[in-house]
């Protein structure tokens, strides 16, 4: 057992725990099935980054879509589907998911992790821009809206997404954005393209009657960021 398990994390030191601790909590709370890890392994091999959520965030985004009784969910943003899994494992019989993604390479791998989870039929990964698929899917009859929505695309299009998911919202549907401290990041008025997309999309937040929202920092195998969490007002 090594000796910082035996005693209380000291601020400030260079080796923080944050990596062991998602490890101690994953393990117990939310370990990686055959399907998460296929997944996960499915996506390196393709070489695609290793960005998705952790074990725990997934869990988190599972038991969210689990409290809000959610039957639909859309996801913008699907990497290797390994979120997509824990969030269509969420649904009931009958539920629906739709996951849109820019890159036919990305949306290709997920497809195939998704019907490895035998999910195939509840989920459903659109090739594309989101800004293009999102007014086709709009369009369609019986489309939303949805009960959840996860937004973890391109950060410059988050203000674009919130509206969307506000298009496609009823009234109690919760809008979750992933990404928007990136390491303190978002306090830079003049950082970059996705800095400045996120701090509108806090802006638009903020000043949005239909919304009531919190955003919470977090730490672990995924570094130092946070997420956004919006409920869409009675
Ligand atoms: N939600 C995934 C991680 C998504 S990473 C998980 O947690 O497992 C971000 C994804 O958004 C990448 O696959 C990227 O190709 C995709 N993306 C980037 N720009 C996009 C756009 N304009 N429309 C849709 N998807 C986009
Ligand atoms: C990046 C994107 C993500 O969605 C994420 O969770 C982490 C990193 C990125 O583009 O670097
Ligand atoms: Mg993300």
């Amino acid at each position: 057992m090594s000796e910082r398990s035996q005693q209380p994390h000291q601020p400030g030191r260079s080796d923080e725990p944050w990596e062991e601790v998602d490890r101690y909590v994953t393990d117990l709370l939310a370990p990686d099935d055959e399907a998460l890890s296929a997944a996960l392994a499915a996506g390196e091999e393709a070489g695609l980054p290793p960005i998705g959520v952790a074990g725990n965030q997934g869990k988190l985004l599972y038991l969210l879509t689990r409290m809000v009784g959610a039957r639909s969910v859309l996801e913008i943003g699907t990497l290797a589907g390994y979120s997509t899994i824990w969030l269509a494992r969420a649904l009931p019989e009958g539920g629906r998911l739709i996951s849109l993604e820019y890159a036919p390479a990305h949306a290709e791998v997920a497809r195939a992790n998704l019907a490895r989870a035998g999910l195939d039929t509840v989920a459903e990964v659109r090739t594309g821009p989101a800004l293009d698929t999102l007014p086709l899917l709009a369009a369609e009859p019986g489309a939303g809206p949805f009960d959840l929505f996860f937004i973890d695309a391109d950060k410059v299009n988050n203000p674009r997404y919130v509206e969307w998911a506000l298009k496609l919202s009823r009234p109690g549907s919760v809008i979750v954005v992933d990404n928007v401290i990136r390491r303190g990041a978002v306090l830079n008025k003049h950082g970059d393209p996705s800095v400045r997309g996120t701090r509108e999309m806090f802006d638009l937040v903020s000043r949005e009657p239909r919304l009531e929202a919190t955003a919470v920092q977090t730490v672990g195998s995924k570094g130092y960021d946070g997420f956004l969490l919006a409920r869409v007002r009675s």
